[in-house]
């Protein structure tokens, strides 16, 4: 029996599991002659993919990538009752300006400020000027958890998919030909009786074919296995609250997300971004870069002043429907961010070596971007070009070089 010709996606987060449904739904794929095998280390949408926002807009960047991203989502959800299954829905987005210094109570104009009537669960007390960003219909969400898990269970039904635990720890190239030649990952068992993982004492050793591809999605952890790789990890953390007025598993707010700047004295700036989802309102805070990436077998460790500061200050925005709910979650997660003047990233193709492709690097807009990213992977391999959009300012060669 010929071996069949395998495509090893590094990265069970969003990006990985997009890439994954996509492969297996271009026109090319052919099941009897390609398998997929997906590499995970800690668990799938463990890290900033099960951990964001979930905002989607029209206007995010970059914007190539965006219309094309937005238009998969909404028909990914109109295939698969997004709504139901991860939270899809569409909301208007505004800045919120505040100024804790001016406690405007007994200030004339501060109750002035004409919010939205239906923004009824934020206080307008401290906020000195709002604008709308966008309307309804070009920002949207989703629940970024269930929508990882949704889309990979789906590609899971093609029945050409194999998950394995395990942590991936080096990508060898022939030094003569300068291809592919094989990597190592070290397995992971995950007990039952408790959460945690075990990892086996000995590597695994892949051997490649001339046809076997690898696509690295692994985030911020791209330069753990292509060192010369300009991406790094910006950590933030994130609070799931529980509204006041939640009744029946929902948040029972009116679905706006809100971007704010908060003056909390004549120096310092604050700016949380508060979500209501279908059933928790999401704040996330301001990146960290000081802060080491852990590995990625780790869950990465949440320090508990930070989520306390989200929620104190989402309190003042909103001292009912937040300041009487509770937080259900504290979590933090890294961001992967690219670090070229030139490119916001993502960087999405194939690197210098044949066959080593790459999609990460997406900041701040990867759940946004993640269908498009998929679709774009997918038609890179079976097609050898992206033809939904050009996207020759994100191939990874002029940013580095993986071979040198
Ligand atoms: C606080 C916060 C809020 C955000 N809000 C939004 C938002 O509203 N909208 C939006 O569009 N984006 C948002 N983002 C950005 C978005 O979360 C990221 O861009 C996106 O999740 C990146 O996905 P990824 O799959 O590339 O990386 P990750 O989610 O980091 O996944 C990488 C995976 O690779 C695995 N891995 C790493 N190394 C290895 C290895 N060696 N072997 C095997 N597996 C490995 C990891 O365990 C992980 O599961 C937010 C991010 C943060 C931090
Ligand atoms: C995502 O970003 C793209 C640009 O990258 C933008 O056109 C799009 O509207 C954004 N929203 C979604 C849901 O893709
Ligand atoms: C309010 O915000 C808008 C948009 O950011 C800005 O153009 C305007 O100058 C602001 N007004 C004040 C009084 O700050
Ligand atoms: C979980 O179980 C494993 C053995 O199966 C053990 O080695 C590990 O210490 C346990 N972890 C915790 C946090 O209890
Ligand atoms: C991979 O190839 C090397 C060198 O040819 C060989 O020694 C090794 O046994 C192979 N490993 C596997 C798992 O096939
Ligand atoms: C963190 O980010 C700031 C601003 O973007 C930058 O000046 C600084 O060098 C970064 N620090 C590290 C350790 O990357």
């Amino acid at each position: 029996m010929s071996k069949k010709e395998t495509i090893y996606i590094i990265g069970g987060g969003i990006i990985g599991c997009t890439t994954a449904y996509y492969l297996t739904k271009h026109p090319k794929f052919d099941k009897t002659k390609t398998q997929i095998i997906i590499l995970e280390s800690n668990d799938i949408a463990c890290a900033a993919s099960g951990k964001a926002g979930g905002l989607l807009a029209s206007w995010a960047f970059p914007t190539k990538l965006g219309e094309l991203s937005f238009r998969l989502h909404q028909s990914l959800a109109i295939e698969y009752q997004g709504d139901i299954n991860w939270d899809y829905r569409h909301l208007p987005t505004i800045t919120l300006d505040a100024d804790l210094t001016t406690g405007k109570d007994n200030n004339e104009v501060s109750y002035d400020m004409n919010l939205p009537p239906n923004l009824n669960w934020i206080d307008p007390k401290y906020v000195t000027n709002w604008t709308k960003l966008s309307e309804k219909d070009s920002t949207a969400q989703v629940h970024p958890y269930k929508f990882t898990k949704f889309i990979l269970q789906k590609a899971m039904e093609s029945h050409c998919i194999t998950l394995i635990y395990g942590k991936v720890i080096n990508i060898n190239i022939n030094d003569e030909t300068e291809h592919l030649q094989s990597f190592e990952y070290i397995p992971i068992m995950k007990t039952t009786h408790n959460k945690s993982l075990v990892s086996s004492s000995t590597p695994n050793e892949v051997n490649l074919t001339l046809e076997d591809k690898i696509i690295l999605c692994t985030g911020p952890w791209v330069p753990k296995l292509l060192p010369q790789c300009p991406i790094s990890g910006m950590k933030a953390h994130s609070i799931t609250i529980e509204s006041k007025d939640h009744m029946g598993g929902n948040c029972n707010i009116e679905p706006y997300a809100l971007f704010n700047e908060i003056k909390l004295n004549d120096v310092d700036l604050y700016t949380p971004e508060i979500y209501a989802r279908k059933h928790d309102i999401y704040v996330c805070g301001e990146g960290d870069n000081m802060t080491e990436l852990p590995d990625p077998m780790k869950d990465v460790e949440v320090n508990p002043g930070e989520c306390d500061k989200l929620y104190k200050y989402a309190s003042m925005l909103s001292p009912i429907q937040i300041g009487q709910g509770q937080i259900i979650r504290r979590q933090a997660c890294f961001l992967p961010v690219l670090n070229v003047a030139t490119c916001s990233g993502p960087l999405i193709g194939e690197t210098d070596i044949n066959n080593l492709f790459m999609a990460s690097g997406h900041s701040c807009w990867g759940i946004n971007n993640s269908c498009a990213t998929g679709k774009l992977i997918s038609e890179l391999v079976f097609d050898g070009e992206a033809t939904s959009c050009n996207i020759d300012n994100l191939n990874p060669q002029l940013y580095f070089q993986v071979s040198c």
